[in-house]
């Protein structure tokens, strides 16, 4: 055994390695029969060696094979289309509710403003609540949610704000909320200001409310320049 296992590997060349030409014509087959929990090592003789004595080649069976898992190939489903909901604003309540603890506080607000809606096979799946440049209301399904519907909301919400003449859109979360935290920042919002006490019973809220451990009482604003 040398010290270098590159060389070892090059001493010890199977001689039933098929060459880069031949495992790139296939390797598609051959991620595919991995996917499908086939054997492809008795499909495809050679390959497997190939792959194990080239680095090059086994990088992109890598690369190949995440790219298949994760949606990347050309079988993936469409972004679902998002349209402004024109129906009764009731028919999204289960969304509403999803992001408002308080029921008088959504009473309030529901059929302000203009929402958008991200459809699916089911119907809506997500949805985004425009007022006056606020993004007031926001929700994917749970089923669907770390798929990019929530930026592709809000993305369409900066087109609809701009269109109206807007050059800031604002929106307001739960200190406590460090995951909708990270949601805004990443779609490139910046903290504005702190209100305490903005969800407590005197407004709305149920008491001992939580969130990620921590109590729910203070609100943050964050904006994002158009
Ligand atoms: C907030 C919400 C709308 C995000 O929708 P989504 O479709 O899941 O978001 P996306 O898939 O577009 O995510 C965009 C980015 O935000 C991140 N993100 C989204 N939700 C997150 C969470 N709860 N915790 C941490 N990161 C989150 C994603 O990881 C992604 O970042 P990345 O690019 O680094 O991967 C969704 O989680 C939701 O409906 N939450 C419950 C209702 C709610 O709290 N609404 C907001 C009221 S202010």
């Amino acid at each position: 055994m040398t010290r270098w296992p590159q060389l070892e590997q090059f001493l010890r060349t199977d001689p039933r390695d098929v060459g880069c030409e031949q495992a790139t014509a296939v390797l598609h087959v051959y991620v595919d029969l991995v996917l499908a929990g086939e054997q492809p090592d008795l499909e495809l003789p050679g390959l497997p060696e190939h792959l194990r004595a080239c680095g090059p080649c086994n990088d992109d069976f890598e690369g190949l094979l995440a790219a298949a898992r994760d949606g990347r190939l050309g079988d993936a489903a469409p972004p679902p289309p998002i349209e402004i909901h024109t129906g009764p604003r009731d028919e999204l309540r289960h969304l509403f509710e999803e992001a408002e603890d308080s029921p008088e506080q959504l009473a309030a607000y529901i059929d302000d403003g203009v929402v958008l809606v991200a459809s699916g096979e089911g119907g809506a799946i997500g949805h985004l609540q425009l007022v006056d440049g606020e993004i007031k209301n926001m929700a994917v399904v749970p089923s669907r949610r770390g798929e990019g519907i929530g930026r592709r909301l809000i993305e369409a919400a900066i087109d609809l704000a701009r269109s109206d003449g807007r050059s800031v859109l604002a929106v307001a979360t739960a200190a406590a909320d460090i995951g909708n935290l990270r949601f805004y920042q990443r779609v490139g919002f910046r903290m504005r200001s702190v209100e305490r006490d903005a969800f407590t019973p005197a407004t709305g809220y149920p008491p001992d409310l939580v969130s990620d451990g921590i109590p729910l009482r203070d609100r943050v604003w964050l904006e994002l320049d158009l």
